[in-house]
């Protein structure tokens, strides 16, 4: 494959624009050259994987800094880190155990991680708090997901790489499943979405578990063509990529009508053949795991993308 041959990216001018990146902390912070250089640099990445890592960045030490749990995103950062030859100091249960127990507040725990690391990895349980920690911190820092209804840019960059290898993202047509109104992979991937021409997005989800009026907004300003939608059935046959997202039935007040929002066979039957299934994981009632055996699933290939991703960040933010 080459990269960025065809996928609409390429700038008015035709060069990639070097942008200094210093702090992740949301999805509307990228540009289309900045994306660009993102995705070139994690498919260089891929090849660096495969010949065992590098140890270019072995003077440099990642903090990771967990205030919810995470399985793909913590180790995922760390295994990049590792790749790079870096080294990682980690905190996974960071409500339990840092000194925020006493009632440290976030902004005094990042001035002094920062004397300790080159870069922060921060999963915040409020919505905001990757970017009050940015506000202070003396080293970049990465949003891992902040809040419910916050957002996970580097969930949606890596989820926006795994459709641009193999999908023009111009006149790309997405159907999102799911809890919409605290689903912040979901929010993060329709900022960036944002970027790109002609793009139609479905939002398919229970009324009172919508996306939020920020986000429509945001893609009303922006031009982008979206629709409101109840029952997946409805649009599920109109889209390139369908991207399903946790929905918990406690949420829900209709439940027979659970069923509109999760993928299995009947739903299967009625998507393009070409189309991609991602799903950022984890999964409870809303992926039928007999979805994982066809072609068109990507949510493994999606979760490994991340490493490639997420090294090629970590590369950016460290320059
Ligand atoms: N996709 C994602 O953020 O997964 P984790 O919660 O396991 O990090």
């Amino acid at each position: 494959m080459t990269m960025g041959s065809d996928n609409g990216l390429r700038p008015v001018n035709g060069e990639i624009t070097r942008t200094h990146l210093r702090h992740v902390v949301e999805s509307q912070q990228f540009t289309v050259p900045l994306l660009m250089e993102l995705f070139d640099r994690s498919h260089e990445m891929e090849r660096i994987v495969r010949r065992g890592g590098t140890l270019d960045y072995q003077n440099k030490i990642m903090a990771t800094l967990f205030y919810e749990p995470s399985t793909r995103t913590r180790l995922c950062f760390e295994s990049a880190m590792l790749r790079l030859g870096g080294r990682v100091i980690s905190t996974e249960h960071a409500r339990a155990f840092s000194s925020e127990m006493e009632d440290e507040q976030v902004e005094d725990s990042i001035r002094i991680i920062g004397g300790y690391s080159d870069v922060i990895v921060i999963r915040h349980n409020e919505e905001g708090g990757a970017k009050r920690a940015a506000q202070v911190s003396p080293v970049p820092v990465i949003n891992a997901g902040d809040g419910n209804g916050g957002q996970h840019p580097t969930q949606a960059l890596l989820d926006l790489y795994t459709i641009y290898r193999e999908r023009s993202l111009e006149g790309l047509s997405i159907a999102f499943l799911g809890e919409m109104d605290k689903g912040r992979t979901a929010r993060s991937l329709a900022y960036l979405l944002a970027k790109f021409d002609r793009v139609k997005i479905y939002f398919v989800s229970p009324p009172e578990l919508q996306m939020r009026g920020d986000i429509l907004d945001y893609l009303d300003r922006h031009g982008v063509r979206y629709e409101i939608e109840a029952d997946a059935s409805k649009v599920i046959g109109e889209a390139d990529v369908v991207y399903q997202t946790r929905i918990r039935p406690d949420r829900v007040s209709d439940q027979p009508g659970l069923k509109r929002y999760r993928i299995d066979s009947s739903v299967l039957a009625k998507m393009k053949k070409n189309a991609l299934i991602l799903h950022p994981l984890p999964r409870t009632v809303e992926l039928d795991k007999t979805v994982d055996g066809d072609p068109r699933a990507r949510y493994f290939q999606q979760a490994r993308n991340g490493l490639f991703v997420r090294m090629a960040l970590l590369t950016m933010v460290l320059e």
